[in-house]
């Protein structure tokens, strides 16, 4: 009997404590954190919160190898610098395919059905730098998968930005490849036809927001607003204008019933005055309700596949874009939920499950000595700590932008420290630090205490592709 009822107890305390995700919605999981969460503390958190698929940006077997035996759908990806070597040597992209997937394969192994080749390689902003050897790559990783056996059943596909195609009035049916890059990526589309890949688009409403106040708000979400008519289409919001775009551009380059995953979607809490917390979770409702709902976009009406963006908060993450790039997490960097979501889209909220086990350095902070000498050195310690340390918090729009004067100092010494894993040298700023224990927080504005390190695994990990940027941007210089 107490068996029984122990068997009872653990059975509906995993039905209340495991959230259900439907099998058409996947996270990213991306790495760029100075203070990366474990990934066992990862997986844990994935299959308790019921996620069943996650897509990666690497394919590091150490984080990969927490996934063997989950049953979690894994789209492992091949970094934009590796992109030259896998084009031009078919060794390499076989030598890729056999140490970073089919040794994953076995019995209770990894779950892998995709392969990123590179990300988003014809982002405008590259200025071309991955145009010639994205199809290459992409070529020899197909091939080294049919190759090993595997290419039935796992697919390399490129995942792509949305700038990838342009509509001269943003109607959907005006929609083309960009001129610059047509040639490649009909080639592209027309060898995934051949090979039964999928088209991976990433799509950002939030960006259509920010990148012109004038755009109408509600089209960025899913109230209905503002309806777009094209050619007696109707379109609510650019959610599905946007899908739809590429619709139209696949069916010009003469592949018109291409699968299409939508790779990225998601929408910021920090770091922009559209980037809070209530636009985020009304994003996220009103895409979810129509995700469930199976109604599909007005081309291309059924269920979709798509992959929320993203996961955690990313400190590392480049501000190129905005100072809303680090705060795209549905948890914060240590795997805290930010507000309750409804996965199931049915119209029930629930709670997702925090990270388990995670392990903080000490209860302190350092802030600004209003009382020290040595005030002059102010600007420049300031100027340091926000250039090796997230200040996004502080910018307009932001969480911490209303605070006065001297508590953003507090915030940006307090960044740098914890960054620096509450290194004593960390708060000197010469003289102008000093550490406390009381936790400086106010209103929205967060003094995060950092995690302990993943461990020197990661860390190393994190040197490696930190030395290859800085490489590859050499590179792109001479
Ligand atoms: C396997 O993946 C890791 C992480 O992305 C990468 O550093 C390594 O070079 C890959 N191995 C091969 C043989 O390409
Ligand atoms: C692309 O070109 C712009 C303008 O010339 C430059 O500012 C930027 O650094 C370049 N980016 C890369 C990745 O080469
Ligand atoms: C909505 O989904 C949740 C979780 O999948 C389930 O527990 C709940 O009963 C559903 N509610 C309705 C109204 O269908």
């Amino acid at each position: 009997m107490a068996r029984a009822m122990a068997l009872l107890w653990a059975c509906t305390s995993i039905l209340v404590t495991t959230g259900v995700v439907a099998d058409n919605i996947g996270v990213n999981w991306g790495l760029m954190s100075s203070h990366p969460l474990h990934p066992s503390i990862v997986v844990r958190l994935l299959k308790d919160n019921g996620m069943k698929k996650v897509k990666l940006f690497d394919a590091d077997p150490w984080a990969v190898g927490y996934l063997a035996g989950t049953g979690i759908e894994v789209m492992l990806g091949i970094p934009n610098d590796q992109l030259k070597t896998m084009a031009n040597d078919y060794g390499a992209a076989e030598d890729w395919v056999k140490e970073n997937l089919t040794r994953h394969l076995h019995d209770g192994g990894v779950n892998i059905k995709y392969v990123a080749v590179g990300n988003e390689p014809f982002l405008s902003s590259y200025n071309g730098s991955f145009t010639e050897y994205t199809f290459p790559a992409l070529r020899n990783v197909q091939k080294a998968l049919n190759d090993a056996g595997i290419g039935d059943k796992i697919k390399a596909t490129v995942p792509l930005n949305a700038d990838v195609y342009e509509s001269g009035s943003n109607i959907p049916s005006e929609g083309a490849f960009r001129s610059d890059i047509k040639d490649p990526l009909t080639q592209i589309v027309h060898f995934y036809k051949e090979q039964g890949c999928p088209f991976v688009i990433n799509i950002y409403p939030f960006l259509s927001l920010y990148q012109n106040t004038n755009f109408p708000r509600d089209f960025a979400f899913f109230d209905g607003g503002h309806p777009l008519n094209d050619k007696n289409v109707q379109y609510d919001n650019v959610f599905d204008a946007n899908h739809d775009t590429l619709v139209w551009a696949l069916k010009k380059a003469g592949v018109p019933d291409l699968k299409i995953i939508v790779g990225e979607v998601g929408w910021p809490t920090d770091g922009n005055k559209f980037a809070t917390k209530d636009n985020a979770k009304k994003f996220y409702d009103g895409l979810f309700k129509k995700l469930a709902s199976n109604k599909g976009t007005p081309l291309r009406p059924g269920k979709m596949e798509v992959y929320v963006f993203s996961l955690f908060d990313e400190d590392m993450k480049s501000v190129q874009p905005g100072n809303f790039e680090r705060h795209w997490g549905i948890f914060t960097f240590d795997g805290k939920p930010k507000f309750p979501m409804d996965f199931s889209g049915n119209g029930t909220d629930k709670p997702l499950v925090a990270a388990k086990g995670v392990q903080y350095l000490p209860k302190q902070w350092c802030v600004y000595d209003e009382d020290a000498m040595n005030q002059q050195a102010l600007p420049s310690q300031m100027s340091w700590a926000c250039s090796h340390a997230d200040c996004t918090c502080l910018q307009e729009g932001s969480s911490c932008f209303t605070g006065n004067t001297n508590f953003k100092i507090s915030y940006a010494f307090n960044s740098y420290y914890q960054t620096n894993d509450q290194d004593v040298e960390a708060c000197n700023f010469e003289g102008l630090g000093k550490i406390v224990n009381e936790d400086p927080s106010k209103g929205t504005c967060q003094f995060p205490i950092r995690i302990k390190s993943a461990g020197e695994r990661l860390s190393l990990a994190y040197g490696a592709i930190a030395a290859l940027v800085f490489l590859a941007s050499l590179f792109t210089m001479v």
